[in-house]
């Protein structure tokens, strides 16, 4: 049983990462981007309340957040570990995870940082796309649709490009990142939970380092 946090700024790797962990550890990835997306395309009351404020790149509140991960949390009580994936992204989110955590009979594991560049990111992001059916990530450089137009996860044959992943949105984001986000990793090194990792490397490779992180705790 394993909680991890797996943080970093837009297009670190994330979302990758978490899902080969899915794969290769059993574990339940809690992407509250992901969540919210699908509330989005969905068309629910939350959904087209935080529409226009992803699509900008700005945070949504803490309190929505917050009722997000406490309910998929709840629900999965039998889950062999969680990874929070752009969860927590403030410090208010942080101090609730810690308490929703413990009050579950749960602990946290290890804050993984995946260090990249901003330069880096921009060319990430720009080329991102996702399989609409089951949300692989792929990149038109580096991870690209296979040739036969099928998603190599399940066949679906529908690619999404998101509408954050344009350069504008990507420096609100970036913004919110450093000035909202980057704390976090002063709050966890002072917890004793942080683990840099490289996230600059070939997409094996950097989830080598966090296996590698996994292993030893
Ligand atoms: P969210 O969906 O969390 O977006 P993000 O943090 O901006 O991160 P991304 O999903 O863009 O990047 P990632 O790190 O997952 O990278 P990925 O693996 O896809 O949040 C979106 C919005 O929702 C926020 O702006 C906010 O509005 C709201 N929100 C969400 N959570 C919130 C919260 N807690 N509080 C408040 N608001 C919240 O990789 C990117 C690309 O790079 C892909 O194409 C991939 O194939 C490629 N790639 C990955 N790894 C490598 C590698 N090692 N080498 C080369 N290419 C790679
Ligand atoms: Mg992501």
């Amino acid at each position: 049983m394993m909680n991890v946090i797996l943080l970093g700024p837009p297009g670190a790797g994330k979302g990758t990462q978490a899902r080969i962990l899915v794969d290769g550890r059993g574990m339940v990835q809690l992407s509250t981007g992901d969540m919210l997306r699908a509330a989005k395309d969905s068309g629910t009351p939350l959904g087209q309340k935080v529409a226009g404020v992803m699509a900008r790149g700005e945070l949504v509140t803490d309190e929505i957040v917050i009722g997000l991960i406490e309910e998929h949390l709840r629900e999965q009580t039998d889950a062999p570990g969680f990874i929070f994936d752009g969860f927590p992204r403030t410090l208010a989110q942080a101090d609730a995870l810690g308490l929703l955590l413990s009050r579950l009979g749960r602990r946290l594991d290890a804050v993984i940082v995946m260090e990249v560049d901003d330069t880096a990111l921009v060319e990430r992001i720009t080329a991102r796309s996702t399989c609409g059916s089951c949300g692989e990530v792929y990149n038109d450089q580096t991870k690209p649709i296979p040739a036969d137009g099928k998603c190599s996860n399940c066949g679906g044959t529908e690619f999404k490009r998101r509408a954050d992943d344009n350069e504008e949105s990507l420096r609100t984001r970036l913004l919110a990142y450093y000035k909202e986000t980057s704390p976090l990793i002063g709050y966890y090194h002072a917890k004793g939970d942080l683990f840099r990792v490289d996230g600059l490397g070939e997409i094996d490779e950097v989830s080598a380092a966090i296996g590698k992180v996994l292993d030893n705790l």
